[in-house]
């Protein structure tokens, strides 16, 4: 066994020791030069990512998992979190793609219902969460009924992590305040689900339309409207009864404030800043956008880069868009669909476009309003 090491990747190599995955690993992160792993990480990876440890195949992928793992929360913190709030904390979840989500941790309440807790680290991005969890309801979350928006529902619980307590959170930075939002665990989000039909998209598109109307309407008097600012397929959790429900507000801010984070790819850049990197004023029309591009996404899903990237690029773009809107429902999703449900699908996509840039790019631009 290593003795605690400074994990900061200084000191003489030990010659590896314990189980022949752990073994193997530590191998990997010598070769990438961390020498002294830290104990407490590698147990930690050890107990909750087996597989990750196994899949590790390099030395650059050895080092990423070992710093990812750096920021699970340590047996101490399980402990105090379990005793303030009845939170058993398991396992990270495995997102889209497979890959474990280590800021969201599966696990059990008191009363043994699964649970999820999104831990969450970045003061700004905790502060949003909260604080649009509490001006919109959306707790509590262990509430049977399904929330008449769809937006997943969340609590806020928070605990403090003593400084004293090295391994508490794994490595120093994790000390202090840990928020998390704890949900119900829903059985897959929207990227993780593979092509479906033109009318499980229609019925999602509803169902998000009126999150996106339910976000958008101001919320305590005098303030000004949430923005979702990264409404997309991983965003979007699929109940056990098939319901779309919009979810991770860590990008959310207040209509006309600074955008702090969104997924560039999916944003058409304005007609007149082409080469703009990031939009730095938030908008409704940008969760129009997002949102028309979700559900190209959806009914494309094999093969949507060709139709909405320009070829080499790597973020959709506007003419494309607009060109795979109009052609949306000819979309192999589509083909078998009735009539009925294609103009009603119709008539929403429409509802969509005229409150997106599409149709506010000025606007958008320029104020940071759509209306
Ligand atoms: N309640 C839940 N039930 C099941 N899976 C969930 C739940 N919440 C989150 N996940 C999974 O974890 C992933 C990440 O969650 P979320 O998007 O909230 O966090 P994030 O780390 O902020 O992600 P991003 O990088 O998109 O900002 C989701 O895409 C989904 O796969
Ligand atoms: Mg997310």
């Amino acid at each position: 066994m290593f003795a605690k090491g400074t994990g900061d990747g200084c000191g003489a190599i030990a010659p590896p020791s314990g189980s022949p995955p752990r073994v193997r690993f530590v191998r990997l992160l010598n070769e990438a030069h961390v020498t002294r792993p830290d104990e407490v990480v590698l147990q930690l990876l050890e107990r909750h990512m087996p597989a990750a440890m196994l899949a590790v195949f390099d030395a650059d992928a050895a080092r990423d998992l070992y710093d990812r793992g750096k920021q699970l929360p340590g047996t101490p913190t399980r402990i105090l979190v379990h005793d303030a709030t009845g939170v058993t904390l398991n396992a990270p979840v495995l997102g889209p793609g497979g890959e474990p989500v280590l800021n969201v941790l599966s696990g059990t309440s008191r009363c043994g219902q699964p649970l999820v807790a999104k831990l969450l680290y970045d003061p700004a991005s905790m502060a949003a969460e909260m604080q649009l969890c509490s001006a919109l309801q959306l707790a509590p979350w262990d509430d049977p009924s399904a929330h008449p928006y769809f937006m997943a529902r969340a609590s806020v619980v928070g605990v403090q992590v003593d400084p004293d307590d090295r391994s508490g959170m794994a490595v120093a930075r994790r000390h202090g305040a840990l928020t998390a939002l704890l949900m119900q665990r829903h059985p897959v989000c929207l990227a993780e689900l593979p092509q479906l039909s033109g009318e499980v998209i229609a019925r999602g598109a509803r169902q998000l339309l009126c999150a996106l109307t339910f976000l958008h309407a101001a919320h305590g008097a005098g303030e000004s409207s949430w923005v979702h600012m990264d409404i997309k397929a991983a965003n979007v959790l699929v109940s056990s009864s098939g319901d779309w429900l919009l979810s991770d507000f860590g990008s959310a801010v207040r209509d006309g404030g600074t955008v702090r984070t969104c997924t560039v790819e999916y944003l058409p850049p304005p007609k007149d800043q082409p080469n703009q990197s990031t939009p730095t004023v938030a908008c409704k029309a940008y969760d129009f956008d997002m949102l028309l591009v979700l559900l190209n996404i959806e009914a494309r899903k094999s093969g949507w880069k060709m139709a909405l990237f320009e070829a080499g690029r790597r973020r959709v773009n506007r003419a494309r868009l607009e060109a795979a809107t109009d052609s949306l429902l000819q979309s192999t999703a589509f083909a078998e669909s009735p009539t009925e449900l294609r103009e009603d699908f119709a008539e929403r996509v429409r509802y969509i476009r005229a409150h997106s840039t599409l149709t506010h790019d000025k606007q958008a631009a320029n104020a940071g309003h759509d209306d």
